[in-house]
């Protein structure tokens, strides 16, 4: 399905567009970076990534942590929803935010066929209230080294702490291992016969600040119809830290870690932080204070408060009717 090259530019799909007036251009005025990839974001991560198969590794971490009988998830930076679908087709109850409008749109789009169905809102994982705890919080591909500062990151735990106060955290994060500095990067991708979609990423490493910055473009091109689809251009920024550094920023955030896994082959058990995957779960969840009774966490609807991203209100989600 999907052709990749490394330090090469495709020969010939931008000369093949037409020029057409009525070009979906739009440029990356979003939050996160990722508007305009909605459409077509899971047929690019679903070139790289078996999404059940994902599905049944978070069910096997829950299984080794002794949380098999969670029922209720809450994912974060949910973006289509791939992963809520899915355990909303196992028969669990589901909630997914994202800070991009465009995503939830199209998760919303398929969140009606379940007994019951996934909730999805637009949101900000630093600061959101959804009105309920969950048994499981979780996170896939990366979704949580998109905030860049360490208290962006305490943030987000805060939020996870007061929506999952008795059960785990799950979530995946990316190393640097095996990054190089500067990348040009191309994927073609098909999702008809007619129908091409070209995903171009020039990829700039920074190891002072450890950020990963990905200026990405997207071409979907209809040849039967004869005219581009859809055209975006889109910054993506990631931290990306060591098992170390994050283990060390999990349990400052007073979050006890369980186990580092490589997120390729999780059933393998845990990794030493010094493993060099590239792509690793952290199951982690939230310390009790000293002497505190396992039931006598805190309430939501606490006062908490952080910085938005650009470009997006940080107020509290409204339960949708
Ligand atoms: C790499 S994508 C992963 C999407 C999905 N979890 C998956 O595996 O296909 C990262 C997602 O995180 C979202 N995101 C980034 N920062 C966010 C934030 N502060 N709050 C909520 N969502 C965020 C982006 O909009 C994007 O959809």
């Amino acid at each position: 399905m999907e052709e990749r090259n490394v330090s090469a530019m495709p020969e010939t799909a931008p000369r093949e567009i037409p020029s057409s007036s009525d070009r979906a251009t739009e440029e990356a005025a979003s939050p996160s970076g990722y508007r305009g990839m909605a459409d077509y974001w899971e047929l690019i991560t679903g070139d790289h990534a078996d999404h059940e198969a994902e599905m049944d590794n978070l069910e096997l971490l829950l299984r080794r942590h002794g949380a098999p009988r969670s029922q209720s998830f809450l994912d974060l930076g949910c973006g289509s929803g791939v992963q809520a679908t899915i355990l909303a087709s196992r028969g669990y109850d589901v909630t997914g935010i994202d800070c991009e409008p465009d995503m939830i749109q199209v998760a919303r789009n398929r969140a009606g066929r379940f007994r019951i169905p996934p909730r999805f809102e637009v949101g900000d994982m630093r600061s959101f209230d959804m009105g309920r705890t969950y048994d499981v919080a979780y996170s896939w591909r990366g979704a949580v080294d998109h905030l860049l500062r360490d208290d962006d990151f305490e943030s987000m735990l805060g939020s996870v702490r007061r929506h999952v106060p008795k059960g785990v955290f799950i979530f995946e994060f990316w190393q640097n291992i095996g990054l190089r500095p500067h990348v040009e990067y191309w994927e073609k991708h098909h999702p008809g016969p007619q129908r091409e979609v070209l995903y171009l990423q020039n990829i700039r490493y920074d190891p002072v600040s450890s950020i990963l910055t990905r200026e990405a473009e997207l071409y979907a091109l209809d040849f039967g119809a004869g005219k581009l689809e859809a055209h975006s251009v889109s910054t993506v920024r990631s931290r990306m830290l060591t098992i170390r550094s994050m283990g060390a920023l999990v349990e400052r955030g007073g979050f006890e870690v369980l186990g580092f896994y490589d997120a390729t082959q999780p059933w393998q058990g845990p990794v030493e932080r010094a493993h060099p995957a590239h792509q690793v779960l952290c199951v982690c969840r939230p310390r009790r204070p000293f002497g505190a009774s396992p039931f006598g966490h805190g309430s939501l609807g606490s006062t908490h408060v952080s910085p938005a991203l650009p470009g997006l209100p940080s107020v509290p989600l409204r339960r949708s009717t």
